[in-house]
């Protein structure tokens, strides 16, 4: 499966651009602001349905224009299929695929997957759970769609859930009997979810360990030895879902919101048994969030059958020259597929690339 071309109308700071690209590898190079990473958000909208940057989706419009499209042209299973992305504004996002309209969106999830490895991936380390949530659900979800259903509900009944205590609040009453449907609800969809990140993360953990120590042993040349781990952690673990909502049915009412639940599950990420947020150095930082992405490139590959896409924006903010190498130099495993490249500059991207004796194109921006 690769990206054959793309053309973008109105995206972010590109007015009109097409670009046709090589099945292997492909360079986006030029000065800081040209739109390099831009480019690589288009190409990543066309897998999930949406930005990686702005979840804001108007805010992608180019400014002083009313909408965006962005079409691109795949070759998988020896067929070429399109995907059409469109925003105006004020209406609602539209995804086509060979011009047929998607009614919803979900189910363009898991088609073209793609693994993005970006300086902005720091976030899943120093930011809240949130991030870290939707990085295990957008994984699993490539190929459950039940996962993604369950969830798309479960987060529905919460919201609704939280809407009535703030109604009992607001009109001094209560009713048991209603927030008991909810409680039934949240039990049946987020045990199921509940079971699927244990399950995943079991086995994603392995993958993970594998990949870091990987990247760890290729770098150091002393027998270093870091341990890293991966854990869920989540409510469900200590208590009985129902039981955790009927505790904590009073502080919810207090609080106007549900308290518990996989709504509030975490990961938390380890070096050497200690959060790695606080104690790792910024090279163990970005070599874990590597490992992080090149598990989910694995995960996904094992259980969709299809190779992900890869993009890797900023290559050498996160990585120095060996390093750079040494990733491109996966490339050259069988198991790497279609790769996008951004980089400040075109000699030393180049160099790297020609090693690889694949093919590849540059485009230089600007
Ligand atoms: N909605 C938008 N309309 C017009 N320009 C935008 C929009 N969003 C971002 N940009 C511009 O895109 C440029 C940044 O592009 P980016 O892809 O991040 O550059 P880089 O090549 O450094 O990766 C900035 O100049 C920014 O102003
Ligand atoms: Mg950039």
């Amino acid at each position: 499966m690769f990206l054959k071309k793309i053309s973008i109308i109105n995206y972010k700071n590109f007015a009109s651009k097409t670009f046709e690209f090589d099945a292997k590898i492909n360079c986006f190079v030029g000065d800081n602001g040209v739109g390099k990473t831009n480019v690589l958000d288009a190409i990543y909208y066309l897998s999930n349905t949406k930005g990686y940057f702005n979840s804001v989706a108007s805010q992608n419009i180019r400014h002083g224009e009313d909408f965006f499209v962005i079409d691109g042209e795949y070759l998988k299973d020896d067929r070429i299929e399109n995907i059409n992305c469109s925003l105006k504004k004020g209406l609602k996002k539209v995804i086509k695929r060979n011009g047929k309209e998607y009614e919803k969106l979900s189910e363009h999830i898991g088609f073209l997957p793609l693994v993005i490895i970006s300086p902005s991936d720091s976030n899943l380390i120093v930011e809240g759970s949130d991030l870290r949530r939707k990085f295990m659900d957008s994984i699993i979800s490539l190929n459950d769609k039940d996962y993604l259903q369950s969830l798309l509900k479960y987060n529905k009944v919460i919201s609704q859930r939280n809407s009535l205590l703030k109604y009992f609040a607001a009109n001094h009453t209560f009713d048991s009997v209603n927030i008991e449907i909810y409680n039934e609800q949240l039990i049946k969809y987020g045990t199921e979810l509940y079971n699927k990140r244990k399950d995943f993360i079991n086995e994603f953990k392995i993958i993970f360990k594998s990949r870091y120590e990987h990247i760890i042993n290729n770098s150091k040349n002393e027998n270093y030895s870091e341990k890293v781990s991966l854990l869920y952690k989540t409510q469900l673990d200590r208590n009985d879902f129902n039981n955790l909502l009927k505790e904590n049915l009073e502080r919810d009412r207090i609080l106007q919101f549900s308290s518990v639940g996989v709504h509030k599950d975490d990961l938390i990420f380890k070096i050497n048994g200690y959060p790695i947020k606080k104690i790792g150095s910024q090279g163990q930082q970005k070599s874990f969030l590597i490992a992080l992405k090149l598990a989910q490139f694995d995960f996904i590959k094992k259980h969709t059958k299809l190779t992900p896409i890869l993009l890797l924006d900023d290559i050498f903010d996160k990585l120095d020259e060996k390093r750079v190498a040494q990733l491109i130099d996966l490339v050259n495993e069988a198991n790497f597929g279609q790769l996008f490249i951004s980089d400040t500059h075109a000699d030393r991207t180049e160099k790297l690339i020609k090693i690889t004796k694949q093919t590849y194109k540059m485009f230089v921006l600007e």
